[in-house]
């Protein structure tokens, strides 16, 4: 039996044997290294070479994430870095710790660094009250300057938005907005622990339209607890009359051994990998009779959005929020467990709250994780990159960039290809490396063959199917 859809205009079969065969423990690969890789013996000392390493690059412009990681309950299936607090001033509390760090790292800039991408993330970000809001951005804006052209962006959760929100967001720069759906039905939004009327989305989505914004996102998820296709298409029909801009539709990391919450949502409600694959499937047809572009594994957009027009003409890049337009742009990271890319390593803040906020407001760096990249890491980062965004590898590009023999520099990555090719995942020239439609299914799959450091992520990962 197969499973049937189109991808790029081509139709696509996916066998059970195909599904059994690729259901592996995975990275998603926002990162490579991947985050289980990084160590904890790096010392705010690099953070600070980074930073001034960075500083003096004035000209280039970079990107900024803050974590803002509260929420007032936990959804049973998040599995993002959250705190749970019903109180106002532990909020305040962290603004504080957020500002001195601000102030910190500012201080290795001799003038503003221009801002071409921020990115508040959580948690739930618009938890905090409009003058919170404001005392942040105000804050961020005392240490750097945001372009004109500045994607400026915020994870909200319909369930703490409201029309004063959406305008105090928009009125301090705030362009873009990403909406937390997951799923509209009520038995599903049970097992989930997250109740949520579609019209209070609906409302949102309009609003933010109204005010300005330049883009509006829908998160959804397909694998969670009783989703079946009956369910799923009134989802899917839902989120086509609002007709978002982009659609992220992740697939529901289940694990359980990680996070304890997620044993509230017994295995048994969870539909199994092939029905998984028909939802996911299911949902490809929907976009793809409302003519949005599959940008890349779990990202869609409408064809005139930036990220569509962006793929077609090969610009495509991707990071640790998804896929973008904007190439190799340095990253701050602020708040706790907060990630930072400078100068060619990784940085991670500390994970625990009192520990963030003791270290940063007694004015040092908070890193308690991090990774120096290696040429060979940089390598096969730009090779898993180009698979994630163009789908394909030019050997002889790769060769003339980084002067090497690639059948010489990655026997074992092609001999894992040979595989992936008999099952009709990549196409294999002399020239090519070439992910089929078929295989856009399987990219975590194909872009592992590159990963030197699988082994080393066991049980950290969720499945890729
Ligand atoms: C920080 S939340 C978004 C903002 C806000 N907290 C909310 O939930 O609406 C980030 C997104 O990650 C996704 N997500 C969280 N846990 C997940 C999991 N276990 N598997 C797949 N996606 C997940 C959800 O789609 C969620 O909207
Ligand atoms: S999904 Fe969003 S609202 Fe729910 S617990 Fe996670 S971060 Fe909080």
């Amino acid at each position: 039996m197969f499973i049937k859809t189109t991808i790029d205009g081509e139709p696509v079969q996916i066998s059970s044997e195909l599904l059994v065969k690729y259901d592996q423990a995975l990275p998603r690969y926002t990162s490579y290294p991947t985050a289980p890789v990084w160590h904890d013996n790096i010392t705010d000392d690099e953070y600070r070479k980074a930073l001034t390493e960075r500083a003096a690059r004035p000209a280039a412009p970079m990107s900024l994430y803050i974590h803002l990681p509260f929420c007032s309950e936990r959804c049973a299936f998040c599995a993002c870095n959250v705190i749970i607090s019903k109180k106002r001033h532990v909020i305040d509390q962290y603004l504080d710790a957020v500002s001195a760090e601000l102030a910190t790292v500012g201080a290795f800039f001799p003038s503003k660094p221009l801002l071409a991408q921020l990115h508040l993330g959580g948690g739930t970000p618009n938890y905090l009250d409009p003058p919170q809001m404001e005392r942040l951005l105000t804050e961020v804006k005392k240490y750097f300057l945001f372009e004109d052209t500045i994607e400026a962006s915020v994870e909200a959760d319909p369930r703490w938005t409201n029309t004063e929100k959406i305008a105090g967001l928009r009125t301090l720069g705030i362009n873009r907005l990403s909406f937390g759906v997951q799923d509209i039905d009520p038995v599903v939004q049970q097992a989930i622990n997250r109740v949520q009327p579609f019209e209070l989305v609906q409302e949102q989505v309009r609003e933010a339209r109204r005010q300005g914004f330049e883009s509006v996102n829908i998160d959804l998820i397909y694998g969670l607890p009783f989703q079946n296709a009956e369910r799923w298409a009134k989802t899917l029909n839902a989120v086509a009359e609002i007709n978002p801009d982009r659609i992220a539709l992740f697939n529901f990391a289940y694990v359980p051994w990680l996070h304890v919450h997620h044993q509230k949502i017994a295995a048994d409600s969870l539909p199994m990998p092939q029905e998984k694959m028909r939802l996911f499937t299911q949902a490809i047809d929907k976009f793809n009779e409302m003519k949005y572009d599959f940008i890349g594994m779990d990202h869609f957009a409408r064809k005139t959005d930036e990220l569509s027009v962006a793929r077609r003409e090969q610009k495509l890049h991707r990071n640790f929020q998804g896929y973008t337009t904007r190439a190799g742009l340095d990253l701050i990271g602020f708040g706790v467990t907060a990630i930072g890319d400078i100068a060619g390593r990784f940085f991670q803040n500390e994970r625990k709250l009192v520990s963030y906020e003791r270290t940063v407001t007694s004015g040092k760096l908070a890193t308690s994780k991090g990774y120096v990249r290696t040429r060979n890491d940089e390598l096969r980062r730009s090779l898993i990159m180009q698979l994630f965004c163009h789908q394909k590898i030019d050997k002889r590009r790769v060769e003339a960039d980084w002067k090497l023999d690639f059948a010489r520099e990655f026997a074992v990555p092609m001999e894992k290809l040979q595989n992936l090719s008999r099952d009709g995942l990549v196409r294999l020239t002399p020239e090519c490396i070439e992910i089929t439609a078929l295989g856009r299914l399987f990219i975590r799959n194909v872009a592992a063959a590159f990963d030197q450091y699988l082994g080393q992520g066991e049980g950290k990962f969720s499945r890729a199917v």
